[in-house]
């Protein structure tokens, strides 16, 4: 008898998952049995992995998304929902990392961009899940955070306000929807080896001060993985005891679970 993979029948969304941590995300995802919905802004991004895990013998469609548009994000759904017929996952992972730069010297419609593309986008995306999820009665949505959360890295003021307010969005929706079985979490990864990296190097010290630290951490090769950072998704994803739970990948508990997951 063949043994159920730990995503068998789930239907997962998962944006940003053209490149980094979403791409991993989405490959493992459909690997673990899961039916996968690729949500990005370029369609050459998400067709490639869409194709890559249908090569595999994996489900996924690639659907052309941007965070910031309530109209996309219902599009979202509607054509997930046609698909799939069912939303199980919610991966709250698209993000950009710019405006990089002291707050008054950086373009202010950027500022505001990122906020909505790393905050509202993850509120508009859970809202438009969630009458669907309290319906079926359960379902997962993690949201992808950052140390940047609660530290003070100068010249990041928009991408360490928005994950402090992710954080803070993730344990009050998950205290909200605690009377039904639905898991809400954040799924800290931890500096880790994607395009947003590279962006982080690239820029100068004077927009930002700690960037030999980046620069250090990628030329020792201490960066997470996009993998690892999966199987922590994939881990939270099939937990149902991690509701309001903010997950770091450095937790010395966590990364014990994560080397037993079976794949
Ligand atoms: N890398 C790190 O060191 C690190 C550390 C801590 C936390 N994180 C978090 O981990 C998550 C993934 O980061 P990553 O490093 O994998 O980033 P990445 O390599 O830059 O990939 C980001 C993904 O988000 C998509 N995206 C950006 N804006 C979007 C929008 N408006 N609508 C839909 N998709 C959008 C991008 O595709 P398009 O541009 O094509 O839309 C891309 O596929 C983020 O939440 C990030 O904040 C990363």
């Amino acid at each position: 008898m063949t043994q159920k993979k730990l995503l068998t029948d789930k239907v997962a969304i998962i944006t940003g998952a053209g490149k980094g941590i979403g791409k991993a995300t989405a490959k493992l995802f459909a690997r673990a049995g899961a039916a996968v919905v690729l949500a990005s802004r370029t369609p050459a991004d998400i067709n490639a992995v869409a194709a890559e895990i249908k090569a595999a013998g994996g489900q996924a469609l690639a659907i052309p998304t941007d965070v910031t548009s309530q109209n996309s994000i219902d599009q979202l759904v509607m054509l997930t929902l046609r698909a799939f017929r069912h939303i199980d996952i919610l991966v709250n992972n698209a993000a950009v990392i710019h405006p990089v730069g002291k707050a008054w010297e950086v373009d202010p419609v950027a500022w505001q961009h990122l906020i909505k593309t790393n905050l509202i986008g993850p509120f508009l995306c859970a809202r438009a899940v969630l009458p669907h999820m309290i319906d079926r009665g359960d379902g997962h949505i993690i949201n992808v955070t950052s140390g940047a959360a609660y530290s003070d890295i100068v010249g990041l003021s928009a991408y360490c306000a928005s994950k402090a307010a992710l954080d803070r969005f993730t344990t009050i929706l998950a205290q909200e929807v605690s009377d039904t079985d639905i898991v809400v979490c954040g799924m800290s990864p931890g500096a880790t080896d994607t395009p947003m990296q590279t962006e982080i190097r690239n820029v100068s010290k004077n927009a930002l001060p700690s960037v030999d630290y980046f620069r250090q951490r990628h030329d020792e090769g201490s960066l997470t993985t996009p993998e690892d950072a999966a199987r922590l998704n994939l881990w939270l994803a099939t937990q149902n005891d991690q509701n309001g739970v903010i997950a770091p990948i450095s937790d010395k508990t966590i990364r014990e679970k994560l080397a037993k997951l079976p794949l």
